[in-house]
């Protein structure tokens, strides 16, 4: 698979509800269907040397506010897919790191997440971000809570507040931007992800449904990054003025 340059995908995995009830199926059932899209989408990019791919695989806003039940149902296949995809992993040298508010994840979630992340800490291929009890906004607000406590403390001047302090605050301070969003099931918005790494995101919908989700559109999603002309706003072609 041709990257077309593309460095850091990062990837809305909506429809998993949409595709259960399309089938007459309870909606976990969409949510177990997701895990082995996951499973191909995690190996392909891998095997095509990804730098890094970051999947929102549960904002702040899903976590609050769906169903205890399905929440549950989540947390479990969370659970499951932590332990299960660990030879995967390693097999294909994905480091996993997380980005969210994990602490407020049931704690035998959490054990089972910070085991295969040192597990695979010192794997040398892509690095797989799931974001976890995600927010954009959350991350934000938490980025400036911790400046504040580095100012109080008088190890900051305010004045040294620039993009890369904040950058440096974010939960993956390593995370590169990211080049090509891809956003699956249709609906076109951002549901509170990565607002600040995307800032010049190349956006790619599709009115696919995640757990449909293989190598061919993830080629498509590349052929059409490559299209794009990224001026990052600058002048087309990125040539400079005449
Ligand atoms: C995405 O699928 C998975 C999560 C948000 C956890 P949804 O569960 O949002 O599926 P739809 O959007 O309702 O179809
Ligand atoms: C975004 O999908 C979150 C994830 C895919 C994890 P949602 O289903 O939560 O987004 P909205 O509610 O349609 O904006
Ligand atoms: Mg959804």
């Amino acid at each position: 698979m041709d990257l077309r340059g593309v460095r850091h995908l990062a990837i809305i995995m909506d429809g998993n509800g949409r595709w259960a009830e399309a089938r007459g199926q309870i909606r976990s059932r969409g949510h177990r269907a997701g895990v082995d899209a996951v499973r191909e989408v995690v190996t392909e990019c891998a095997r095509a040397h990804l730098p890094w791919l970051t999947l929102y695989a549960l904002s702040t806003e899903n976590f609050r506010q769906r169903p205890s039940l399905e929440v549950h149902t989540l947390m479990a296949l969370l659970r499951r897919f932590m332990i299960n995809e660990r030879p995967t992993l390693m097999e294909n040298a994905v480091r996993l790191v997380t980005a969210g508010r994990l602490h407020e994840l049931p704690p035998r979630v959490l054990a089972e997440i910070r085991r295969t992340e040192a597990l695979t800490a010192n794997n040398r291929g892509t690095t797989l971000c799931l974001a976890l009890n995600y927010g954009g906004r959350g991350e934000l607000v938490d980025a400036a809570q911790a400046i504040a406590r580095e100012a109080r403390a008088g190890r900051l001047n305010p004045e040294d507040i620039d993009e890369a302090a904040l950058a440096q605050r974010m939960y993956c301070p390593s995370m590169p931007d990211v080049d090509l969003l891809i956003r699956t099931a249709g609906d076109l918005r951002v549901s509170n992800f990565l607002l600040w790494q995307i800032s010049y995101a190349e956006i790619f919908v599709t009115s696919m449904c995640w757990p449909d989700v293989r190598r061919p559109l993830l080629e498509e999603a590349f052929g059409e990054y490559a299209r794009r002309d990224r001026r990052f706003g600058g002048v087309q072609g990125g040539g400079a003025a005449s």
